[in-house]
């Protein structure tokens, strides 16, 4: 940690300061600061009637008299769909554009909020048809199509809840969150296209329906799948239904009901310390104030003239906050895109940046590093003049992408927002406003208005300015996640234990804040790993890897990679009966691939190390700070709390 602080400290001489045009009209001034120093939840209730359009307005703000479960707005009732798609309409914004949407082969549609709300209240009438109402849980294993922003808009709007599975994970892990979740219905599409080809998601979806033991039921009912690729698809008579002929047939009038500000909105299962994913919670009126907030200021959105596009899956939480609720309640104008950036060329995403005229352009610092890796010949064969804004999340963005981002895609002077937050805190929490503060590449800078952040030791006291600790939340905030599904003690456990003296919330994240006070972020400080932006939990690519018949014991621990941030690296044991049949042949491999099968691509391990021991303390505890020094190829640390301190000698041995 030292020799990042050193080299982050050494940073602190690059500043850019707003430009005076830019400051000029920008939507977000200092006063938002001093209305939240002044009162910080009247502060929240402004925001959230101004922003938001409630059916029955609120009169308390933050209930807090049973921490951690916070309550925000809880007499107030609302439909969250209503205030991404109706009210625009009834505005006279119908014809606005919501999305342009590109597909990965060339196929495009226009969708104005007149359509999408049109489409969104069929959709609606089909699941309210089936049964789906408040209360109930819908997943969604979708390619980024615009079907996926309707599907999860028809169910908000019946106030039931989703649970969006990202299409690159395995049958397994979907079925584990169906499962999870009590899921009713599963929405999802023949295929999307990746890379250049049709990939297929509804055999995963088959799978992970069928092959339950005797007496084990799934709870869903049916599957309504989308035509996209029209690849062949197995077919449950009883069970499936494709969209196409259901809902253009369906009425395209439905009436928003409006729902308690606490009505859940959706789940989104994301890594925790343990081997089972955490199914996060979140619920309406504080989640879609914060996210509409956030979106609005930090974007500096202008939903008359901008375009906006957040490459996030919808998969993911960036994908929800501000691929859907926070753009949509705003009005903004997005651009979808279904595929990668490389295909059919690596410039793709530039094409598209010109093409749809984009000017808020907000993604990962793993796909800079990827563009910078490429080279910047590519992006300057396009226009990229239309961009104003560009905004990065995921894991922290190192000085240099920071830089080339500016320079090469932002033509020197578009600032960059660095924003930091995660699935449980809805949105973001920290990140510069681009009108009023002074930019530091690689710092995600200040606490959001009306946020309460501090870096702290771990006793809880604050360590001050230029100092490290761990980041923590020192006040509930609007779209805080109000726990982890059927699983209350995890949620209390997990993020509240910790600093349970003082009630605050625990990141799981190291900081840093430099003599400004801006905030530096450090990776994480538990067994979570970052592998390009995405959460990825040891312990559940370990129990993957011991699932495997040859495995007797595994340890999993994340190095640092230049291209990846973080890189996933696996320490095996065999199992000698194993060893004793079949030999340790191609066997790294496999089980590399494996753990793809089991979890999604994404887990896949950089490296599979084949070891006869593992480094344990005398209780039993496995010591990944050792296996990380093998991996990263450093001198190994400090041996002696080992219970038997020749082993590490013995590993680097095997690993070379
Ligand atoms: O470690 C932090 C890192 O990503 C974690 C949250 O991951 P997830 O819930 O998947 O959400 C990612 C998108 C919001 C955090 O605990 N992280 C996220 N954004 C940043 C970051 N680290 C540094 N800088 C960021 N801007």
């Amino acid at each position: 940690m030292s020799q990042s602080i050193d080299h982050l400290a050494s940073e602190e001489a690059r500043q850019f300061a707003p430009s005076p045009d830019f400051a000029a009209t920008a939507i977000a001034g200092a006063e938002l600061y001093e209305a939240a120093a002044r009162d910080r939840e009247g502060f929240w209730a402004d925001q959230s009637r101004e922003l938001l359009t409630w059916a029955k307005p609120f009169t308390q703000v933050l209930d807090w008299s049973n921490p951690p479960f916070a309550k925000w707005f809880d007499d107030g009732e609302l439909n969250v769909a209503y205030n991404c798609l109706d009210r625009h309409v009834e505005a006279g914004l119908g014809d606005r554009v919501a999305f342009h949407f590109e597909g990965e082969p060339g196929d495009t549609r226009t969708i104005t909020y007149a359509s999408l709300t049109e489409e969104v209240k069929r959709v609606a009438n089909v699941l309210s048809g089936w049964g789906i109402e408040r209360g109930d849980r819908v997943a969604i294993y979708m390619p980024m199509i615009p079907e996926a922003i309707t599907a999860v808009l028809a169910v908000a709007r019946l106030g039931a809840a989703h649970s969006v599975v990202f299409g690159g994970f395995s049958s397994d892990s979907l079925r584990s969150r169906i499962d999870d979740a009590g899921a009713k219905l599963v929405i999802t599409a023949d295929g999307g296209y990746r890379k250049g080809r049709a990939t297929a998601l509804k055999p995963a979806v088959d799978q992970a329906l069928a092959d339950r033991g005797s007496g084990e039921q799934a709870s869903v009912e049916r599957v309504l799948v989308v035509r996209r690729t029209g690849q062949d698809v197995d077919w449950n008579d009883e069970r499936d239904v494709w969209w196409h002929d259901v809902v253009p047939q369906a009425s395209a009038e439905h009436t928003a009901e409006s729902f308690p500000a606490e009505n859940p909105l959706f789940i989104l299962y994301t890594s925790g310390t343990t081997g089972n994913p955490k199914g996060i919670l979140h619920t309406s009126g504080g989640y879609l104030t914060q996210a509409a907030f956030t979106h609005k200021n930090i974007f500096d959105l202008h939903p008359e003239t901008d375009v906006y596009w957040c490459t996030a899956d919808i998969g993911w939480i960036t994908g929800h906050s501000y691929a859907v609720y926070g753009p949509l309640a705003n009005g903004a104008t997005q651009v979808l895109y279904e595929g990668t950036p490389e295909h059919p060329e690596p410039g793709r995403w530039w094409d598209i940046i010109e093409k749809y005229g984009v000017s808020i352009f907000y993604t990962a610092p793993t796909a800079v590093r990827s563009f910078m890796k490429q080279g910047r010949e590519i992006p300057q064969k396009r226009d990229l003049s239309s961009l104003r804004l560009l905004g990065s999340v995921g894991e922290p963005i190192n000085p240099e992408a920071w830089m080339w981002f500016r320079d090469v895609i932002g033509a020197g002077v578009t600032p960059i927002v660095d924003t930091w937050w995660q699935t449980e805190t809805g949105a973001i929490m920290i990140s510069a406003l681009p009108g009023v503060t002074t930019l530091k590449p690689g710092s995600a800078q200040v606490p959001q208005p009306g946020i309460a952040i501090d870096v702290v030791d771990d006793k809880g006291e604050p360590v001050g300015n230029d100092a490290g600790g761990l980041l923590v939340a020192t006040e509930p905030w609007p779209s805080m996640l109000r726990g982890i599904w059927g699983d209350p003690e995890r949620f209390v456990d997990t993020y509240w234990k910790m600093f349970a003296d003082k009630g605050f919330y625990f990141a799981g994240d190291g900081a840093r804040r430099d003599e400004d006070g801006d905030i530096w972020l450090l990776g994480r400080v538990d067994d979570v790993m970052n592998v390009s932006g995405h959460r990825l939990s040891t312990a559940e690519i370990e129990s993957a890897l011991v699932a495997h018949e040859a495995t007797a014991e595994a340890a999993v621990v994340g190095a640092s990679d230049e291209m990846t941030g973080e890189a996933v690296v696996a320490f095996v044991i065999l199992k000698e009966s194993f060893l004793k049949q079949h030999g340790a042949e191609g066997l790294a491999e496999q089980l590399r691939l494996w753990v793809g099968q089991q979890i999604g691509p994404i887990a896949r391990p950089r490296d599979v190390f084949i070891v006869s021991e593992l480094p344990k303390t005398r209780s039993g505890k496995i010591m990944r700070r050792l296996l990380r020094d093998v991996a990263e190829g450093r001198e190994v640390g400090d041996t002696q709390t080992l219970a038997d301190t020749m082993v590490m000698s013995t590993i680097a041995k095997q690993v070379k």
